[in-house]
């Protein structure tokens, strides 16, 4: 592999190194017991953010944030991938290429919109100057038929009230016009969101200010928003940086992702008002998700299973991180609950009726399990390395001090979350090799993660009932 502590080698194309790299780096990929097997993942390289999520011509459209040459931000490339059903992939390759000077140093991340045949894709246009600084235009790029791919270019340069880090553009049709949402840092050093709106979706996106979304003291960088309407609703969505408490509970990752729930974005004033923010998941991994609405209305999420600044054991075998199951989002109750897609039952195999002891015959499986008010579950190999997910009754507690790899210590080994209902009710966990998501209070809490266990056998449990599905492979998520 390059070294990549040397950072030039970040910035090679993967169509300049020869194939025998590639051929190498996912042989490697593939034969780490750590590569899932029902979650979309690099086929090698790092994957990090869901991009250009839409339902389009009949098909889910997932895109994601791709370094082909190993387990670093590099140059990133948009790779892109669609489903019918969640079970099924058909692998298009890299949809957008930095190969024009304003997107040269990485087509880093965006959305989509839906147009009769076409799909328009904003994205940010990474450039870097002689000095090492870097210029972040949104850009736009058309896919038709086919996967045919214009870059139509730069559509909105950085206003003055913001620095050079301002990108991540999330795009919406309100009526007959299209607002667009930008993530950035404000000249003052605030995280902060631009608003633009166009009366067309190839139109002159003008800037209206930045949206007053009553968040004082609220990071220093806000990246990847994802707004939503529905009904008379405002959904925002927001990985901003720089946040923390003195609580065991809230912003214990180094970034975190947010929601908002309010009255829909005022354009003429720019503001948006809401009922506060609320962090989105309380696990390890979990960074920049997008949402989009499908053809039966509903409002699917996708995230990136991972976080930026931790090195993870899988680097040495030239991959990095994995999306997220396909989530449905609702509101209930001024919150958003979350929901593993129903599609994924159909990748439900073999069911095992759980004891205390259980032993795995392979490591992608769903629990269905009702907890009491004091539980505990326990993944292990045979040597005794753990991790563990239980409640007193009050908090849940995801603890993973004691894996037969523990990384980015720094940040904790252990995670809590109050639990909103303190009785027994049903959770689902998916695990999927060194992945966990956890659904627990009805949606409400969530906690994702990855987790490494070399050679996991066993489950043990405590005051749980219930079921184990073992699932299936999807086919084509990674170009197996
Ligand atoms: C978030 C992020 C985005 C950026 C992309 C680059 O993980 O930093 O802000 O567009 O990753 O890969």
């Amino acid at each position: 592999m390059f070294d990549f502590d040397n950072r030039r080698n970040r910035f090679i194309k993967i169509e300049d190194v020869p194939d025998s790299y590639m051929r190498e780096i996912k042989k490697k990929t593939l034969s780490d017991e750590y590569y899932p097997r029902y979650h979309v993942a690099p086929k090698h390289g790092l994957l990090n953010d869901p991009n250009g999520l839409a339902y389009h011509n009949g098909e889910h459209h997932i895109f994601y944030q791709w370094f082909p040459l190993g387990p670093v931000h590099g140059l990133k490339y948009w790779y892109h991938l669609s489903t019918k059903d969640f079970v099924d992939y058909t692998d298009h390759g890299i949809a957008l290429y930095p190969d024009e000077d304003f997107d040269s140093h990485g087509c880093y991340s965006g959305s989509a919109v839906s147009v009769d045949e076409d799909l328009y894709l904003f994205y940010t246009g990474n450039k870097m100057l002689e000095d090492h600084t870097f210029i972040q235009s949104q850009c736009l790029a058309v896919m038709g038929n086919n996967n045919s791919m214009i870059k139509k270019g730069v559509i909105a340069n950085t206003p003055a009230d913001f620095t050079h880090d301002f990108r991540d553009p999330s795009v919406i049709k309100r009526d007959d016009k299209l607002m667009m949402f930008v993530g950035g840092k404000t000249i003052e050093g605030d995280g902060a969101l631009a608003l633009y709106v166009s009366d067309t979706v190839e139109g002159d996106f003008k800037y209206q200010g930045k949206i007053d979304a009553q968040a004082e003291d609220f990071g220093y960088m806000w990246e990847c928003p994802s707004y939503y309407e529905e009904k008379d609703q405002g959904v925002l969505i927001l990985s901003p940086q720089g946040i923390s408490s003195q609580n065991k509970y809230d912003y214990k990752n180094v970034f975190s992702v947010v929601y908002a729930i309010g009255d829909k974005v005022d354009v003429n004033q720019q503001t948006f008002t809401h009922g506060g923010f609320i962090e989105m998941d309380k696990g390890f991994d979990f960074y920049a998700p997008q949402t989009y609405l499908d053809h039966q209305g509903r409002r699917i999420m996708l995230g990136w299973l991972g976080n930026s600044k931790s090195k993870y054991p899988t680097d040495k075998n030239g991959w990095a991180h994995m999306l997220t199951i396909p989530r449905e989002i609702m509101i209930k109750n001024d919150t958003l609950r979350q929901r593993p897609l129903a599609e994924l039952k159909a990748l439900r195999t073999e069911k095992q009726a759980l004891h205390q002891t259980n032993y795995l015959t392979s490591k992608a499986f769903e629990l269905v399990c009702d907890v009491e008010d004091v539980f505990q579950l326990s993944f292990e190999n045979d040597k005794g390395d753990h991790i563990t997910f239980s409640s007193d009754g009050m908090a849940y507690c995801l603890d993973r001090t004691h894996m037969s790899e523990v990384y980015a210590e720094k940040f904790g080994t252990v995670r809590y979350a109050k639990r909103k209902i303190q009785k027994n009710h049903t959770i689902r966990i998916f695990v999927d090799h060194s992945s966990m998501e956890i659904f627990c209070d009805d949606g409400e809490t969530v906690l994702t993660s990855r987790f490494f266990i070399h050679q996991l056998s066993l489950l043990k449990i405590e005051n749980i009932t219930g079921n184990l599905y073992y699932l299936s492979n999807i086919k084509n998520g990674q170009t197996i």
